[in-house]
C-alpha cells in the first residue's frame, strides 16, 4: 500500500493531462489497424512540430535518448573522442556519449542550473590545445568533437556563448531540448528562436513527465535534411533496400508507431495552453512562497534566465541546509502527500563516469546540496499550490 494512502490528496510532481482530442487520434488508429511504425499520424507530428519550432526538419524517435545517440552518429561524433556535457542533467545525453562510444567532459552549472560557458572556456584554455582545426585535450589526447548544452527544467541554456565557443573550436552543437519545447530567446542573436533549433542537431522528449507527452517518445531536428534523411535511415535499422533487406550500415529500431505520433498530435494542440498554464502557476508558487524568501534569504525559486522565454517545466526551490537539509524537506513534505524530489546525483560522480574528465564542480555541488523540485502538473489547481506552498512554509519552520 502506498505510504500516502491515508492523506486525503496526493500532489504528485509531474504527471500528464490528456483531456484533449487524445482518445479520438489513438481511436482512429485503432480502428483503421495503422498503429506501428508507419502511418499519417508519425508524418504529421514531423510536420507540425517542425513548423511550431521554425525547424528545417523533424524525425520521429522512440524516445529522446535515441534522438540524442542519432544526433552524436549525425555530428560524426566517433568512438575514443570526446563531448562536452554537463554534469547537472538527467544521466541520458552522457549515457548517449558513451553509447557512440565516447567520454563525456563533464562542465560545471550556471545560476540557472544550465551548462556554464565560462566554465567551458576556462576548461578549454587551461587544458587543452586547438590544433589543425581540432580540440585535443592536452592530458587525455584525445579530440573534443562536441557540446551538448541541455536546456535544464525548460530554462533555456546560454545558447550565444556556447556557439560561440563552438564556432572557435569547430565543435558540433547538440541540444538537448527534452525539457524545454516551447521555451524561447527574447533578446541577442537568437531571439525569436526556440531551443533545440540553434545549433546542428536539436533532441526533444516526449515521456509521459514531459510538458507535452506521447507515453514514450522523441524527436530530432536537424539543421540539415541530408542529417535528418540519414537518421530517419539508422532509426529503421538502416534498409538500404527495402525488398530484399540490404543494410549497408549498422542501424537502430529507434521509430515512433503511429498510436504515439496520435496521442503527440492531440498533445501539440495544448501546449501554448499548458506553457500558459506553467508560467502562472510559477508566479503563484513565487506570490505565495515570497514570505518564506523574506525571512530566509538563502531560498528563492530559480527563474528563467532575462534573456529568455522558459515553458518552466519544472520549479526548483532553492533551499537553504543551514536551516533545513533538502532531504529532510522532501521527506516531511511526503508525510503531507506531497511529492518533491532532489536534483540528479551529479553525473561526473557516477560510477560509470567518475574517471572521466572534468571541470571544477563548484556550482554543480551548490546547487546539488540545495535544490528541491515541487509538484509541477498543468493539472494542478490554485488549492493544491497553496497547500504545497503553506506546507514548504510550515516545515521549513
Ligand atoms: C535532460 C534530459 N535528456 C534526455 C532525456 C531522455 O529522454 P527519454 O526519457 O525520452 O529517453 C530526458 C528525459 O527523460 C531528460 O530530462
Amino acid at each position: 500500500m502506498n505510504k500516502t494512502s491515508n492523506i486525503a490528496r496526493f500532489i504528485p510532481l509531474s504527471v500528464p493531462s490528456l483531456k484533449g482530442n487524445e482518445l479520438k487520434y489513438v481511436s482512429e488508429c485503432i480502428e483503421t489497424e495503422w498503429i506501428s511504425s508507419a502511418g499519417k499520424y508519425v508524418e504529421r507530428f514531423e510536420s507540425l512540430l517542425a513548423g511550431y519550432l521554425g525547424a528545417e526538419s523533424c524525425v520521429a524517435v522512440s524516445n529522446g535518448t535515441a534522438a540524442l545517440h542519432l544526433a552524436l552518429i549525425c555530428a560524426g561524433v566517433k568512438n575514443g573522442e570526446e563531448v562536452f556535457a554537463p554534469s547537472i542533467t538527467f544521466i541520458a545525453p552522457v549515457n548517449a556519449i558513451k553509447y557512440a562510444g565516447a567520454h563525456p567532459v563533464f562542465v560545471d552549472c550556471d545560476d540557472h542550473l544550465n551548462m556554464s560557458a565560462e566554465s567551458l572556456s576556462a576548461f578549454i584554455e587551461k587544458n587543452c590545445v586547438y590544433k589543425n582545426k581540432k580540440l585535443i585535450n592536452k592530458k587525455t589526447l584525445r579530440r573534443i568533437s562536441a557540446i551538448i548544452p541541455v536546456h535544464i527544467f525548460g530554462n533555456p541554456a546560454d545558447m550565444p556563448a556556447i556557439m560561440e565557443i563552438a564556432r572557435k573550436y569547430g565543435l558540433k552543437v547538440i541540444e538537448d531540448a527534452t525539457e524545454s519545447l516551447g521555451s524561447y530567446y527574447i533578446t541577442g542573436p537568437y531571439k525569436g528562436m526556440k531551443t533545440g533549433t540553434i545549433g546542428d542537431y536539436g533532441c526533444f522528449s516526449f515521456n509521459g513527465n514531459k510538458i507535452i507527452t506521447t507515453g514514450g517518445g522523441g524527436m530530432l531536428t536537424c539543421k540539415k535534411k541530408s542529417d535528418a534523411d540519414f537518421a530517419r535511415y539508422l532509426s529503421t535499422q538502416a534498409k538500404d533496400d527495402a525488398l530484399n533487406y540490404v543494410h549497408d550500415n549498422v542501424g537502430y529500431n529507434y521509430r515512433l508507431t503511429n498510436i504515439q505520433a496520435a496521442l503527440g498530435c492531440a498533445q501539440l494542440e495544448k501546449l501554448e495552453s499548458y506553457i500558459e498554464i506553467k508560467r502562472k502557476n510559477f508566479k503563484l508558487y513565487q506570490k505565495l512562497l515570497s514570505k518564506l524568501f523574506s525571512k530566509f534569504s538563502g531560498f528563492s525559486l530559480i527563474t528563467e534566465p532575462e534573456y529568455s522565454f522558459s515553458n518552466y517545466w519544472f520549479y526548483s526551490l532553492l533551499t537553504d541546509p543551514g536551516v533545513i537539509e533538502k532531504s529532510e524537506l522532501i521527506t516531511r513534505l511526503k508525510t503531507m502527500g506531497i511529492e518533491a524530489r532532489p536534483l540528479w546525483y551529479p553525473n561526473h560522480l557516477q560510477k560509470p563516469y567518475r574517471k572521466e574528465p572534468r571541470c571544477t564542480m563548484k556550482k554543480t555541488m551548490h546547487y546539488f546540496e540545495r535544490i528541491v523540485n515541487i509538484p509541477c502538473s498543468v493539472n494542478l489547481t490554485d488549492a493544491d499550490i497553496r497547500l504545497v506552498c503553506e506546507s514548504i512554509i510550515e516545515k521549513v519552520g
